[in-house]
């Protein structure tokens, strides 16, 4: 039986980018939660966090998977701070598969870099806030069911790493 392939890793470490390819190769219905929030509400990630708060960012964000959760076998992106917070990532475990996206911080640091929606990272010393932020969640992160290499490496090699574990251990 399908279950859903839920992936978790830093900011920068692909979530978004392998799940869309991951999802296209399995023929599944992808997920990226920020995009939905932000479709939802009707303001980027970033405006939430201005004008609303990180707690109400973090509700939206369990509110929506639980939502997903129960949805029809997906691949699911969630924001990299989804899994640290208390009880999801249990949530996520029973309800699918979940694979941590590990990636070193200097490779999540030049990927954030690439963008401006991400409003943790908005500080003059990126590589200490992602090295603290690894500290903090990576104790989550690696509750997953595996792990899969994910930078610096080929986006194509990671694909076929999920791919494969999604054939393998996930029904699909
Ligand atoms: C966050 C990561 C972002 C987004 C929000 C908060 C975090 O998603 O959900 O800015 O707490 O790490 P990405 O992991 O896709 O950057």
């Amino acid at each position: 039986m399908k279950r859903h392939l839920i992936l978790v890793g830093l900011p920068g470490s692909g979530k978004s980018t392998v799940g869309k390819v991951v999802a296209e190769q399995l023929g599944a219905t992808f997920r990226d939660l920020d995009r939905m929030i932000e479709r939802r509400e009707g303001m980027p990630v970033e405006r939430i966090f201005a004008e609303r708060g990180e707690p109400r960012f973090r509700e939206l964000e369990r509110n929506t998977m639980a939502e997903v959760l129960q949805g029809e076998p997906s691949v699911v992106a969630p924001g990299g701070g989804w899994a640290a917070q208390p009880g999801e990532l249990d949530k996520a475990l029973a309800a699918g598969y979940v694979i941590y996206l590990k990636t070193s911080v200097t490779t999540a640091v030049e990927r954030t870099q690439l963008h401006d929606y991400r409003p943790l990272m908005l500080t003059d010393d990126p590589f200490t806030r992602m090295r603290e932020l690894l500290g903090e969640r990576e104790p989550f992160y690696t509750r997953a069911h595996s792990e899969v290499a994910a930078g610096p490496r080929e986006l194509a090699d990671v694909v076929h790493d999920v791919v494969d574990l999604a054939r393998r251990q996930a029904g699909w």
